[in-house]
């Protein structure tokens, strides 16, 4: 099978790796890719968000199937221009992906389907915004409408810190077209956690659950990122939780968008708000998530590219006990210092062999570039050290002996990924 796979980040540098492992691939091809995924696959420049040049390069490539990493193309409409040519992908219709690429339509579908999710309004008019978080006078959550690079969502203690994510949102448009509508959300405390299913638009399967650590800094605390670190499994995500996501969630949310006339094929990833054991929805992406897909890859029993392939074929096979983990998985990202603001590149790494060389674990680049076979930071969040083990606390201690081999300028990284599973006493 000739496997072509869309993005450059760590999350596809783990698909490129995976899929190479797979003995059902002949060839990996990964566009634009990066100079740390030219490590598993053959890289192209290709611009991923277009759908015409995505459809030049499935077919001149004789790809016999796309696997698409981020959200942009899928919104752009890519998966609809391949698959009107007979191309299989893993990964929804345009119309589809307007669960991640409209957060009103995400909610008013929940709404449809009585999919558990935190009450809301949406606003377009930033007076009547400013109006409502006045006079509900609590916590909420300010979520500018469309894609915005992950940061559109600000959660606001009260009136004045909402209106602040109001006026920069849409009065000051600072994510653009994007925050033309906002969604306003109640404000839940509880603990996140990430599940995901594989669809071919009728059947399901589900992975194993991860925690991502969004936060900068150690005990959660800092700026939001796109993730600091990850681990797989979260013990969070019990057998009974896990019951009640299936059923209240993914289900209901699978069949309502077959129902409505987009059947839902690829990776369904619902972003969870856990209250008192119950599981409310607070994000769906249409995609893989990063940095969890490092550690889930990594940690898995079964080769995921047969899954993918049958997901895209539209035959999937349904697994009720779902995908299984051979280990548990820890990722530490490494980031450049000043990351999610401003930060410098192009300082060199040293070490990646070192920490590749140990058992168990695997350097995925996220940020790097290559000359004259050196290493340089390339990105705000550059490498996500993972490691597999039999517990997660031993992942954890070897992904950390890992990433004390690698050094460059500004490297900063958490020293506690994992730390949610420990406090529910994990082993
Ligand atoms: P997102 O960019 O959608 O991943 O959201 C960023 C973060 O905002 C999430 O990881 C949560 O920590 C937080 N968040 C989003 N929605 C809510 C909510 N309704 N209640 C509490 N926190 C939320
Ligand atoms: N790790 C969060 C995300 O991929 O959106």
């Amino acid at each position: 099978m000739r496997v072509l796979i869309l993005g450059s980040g760590g999350r596809e540098h783990a698909l490129a790796w995976a899929v190479s492992q797979s003995r059902l691939a002949t060839d990996v091809v990964c566009a634009p890719g990066s100079a740390g995924i030219a490590e598993d696959a053959r890289i192209l420049p290709v611009a991923v968000n277009d759908p015409a040049a995505v459809l030049d390069l499935a077919r001149s490539e004789r790809s016999d199937l796309v696997i698409v990493g981020p959200e942009a193309p899928l919104v752009a409409g890519v998966a609809d221009r391949l698959v009107a040519q007979g191309i299989k992908v893993f990964g929804p219709s345009a119309a589809a992906a307007r669960l991640e690429g409209s957060k009103a339509f995400a909610k008013a579908f929940m709404q449809r389907h009585r999919v558990p999710t935190p009450g809301y309004q949406v606003f377009t008019d930033a007076d009547e915004a400013d109006r409502y978080v006045d006079q509900e006078n609590k916590p909420v959550v300010v979520k500018a409408d469309g894609l915005a690079a992950g940061k559109g969502v600000t959660v606001c203690d009260g009136p004045e810190a909402a209106k602040r994510a109001i006026q920069e949102i849409m009065r000051e448009n600072r994510f653009g077209d994007a925050g033309e509508r906002i969604v306003v959300e109640d404000c839940l405390v509880g603990e996140e956690a990430s599940f995901y299913a594989i669809s071919d638009g009728e059947r399901f399967t589900t992975l194993p659950s991860a925690q991502d650590h969004k936060r900068l800094l150690d005990g959660d605390r800092g700026e939001n990122t796109g993730g600091m670190g990850a681990y797989t499994p979260a013990p969070v995500v019990d057998a009974v939780l896990e019951r009640k996501v299936i059923e209240r969630i993914v289900r209901p949310t699978l069949q309502g968008m077959l129902s409505e006339g987009h059947p839902y094929v690829g990776v369904l990833y619902v972003g969870l708000m856990v209250v008192n054991g119950e599981p409310f929805v607070i994000e769906y992406n249409v995609r893989f998530g990063d940095p969890e897909t490092q550690p889930i890859l990594f940690g898995l029993e079964a080769d995921p590219l047969i899954w993918l392939r049958d997901a895209a074929r539209g035959r999937l096979a349904p697994e009720t006990r779902g995908l299984r983990l051979r280990q548990p998985a820890v990722c530490v990202v490494m980031a450049s210092d000043g990351y999610p603001r401003n930060y410098p590149t192009g300082y060199e790494i040293e070490g990646i062999d070192a920490a590749n060389a140990l058992e168990g674990v695997k350097v995925f680049h996220a940020g790097t570039s290559r000359t004259d076979g050196t290493w340089y930071t390339a990105g705000g969040r550059v490498l996500g050290v993972t490691a597999r083990a039999s517990s997660i606390a031993d992942a954890k201690e070897l992904a950390y002996q890992a990433a004390a081999e690698i050094r460059f300028k500004g490297a900063v990284y958490r020293s506690d990924i994992g730390h949610l599973a420990f406090a529910r006493g994990s082993p």
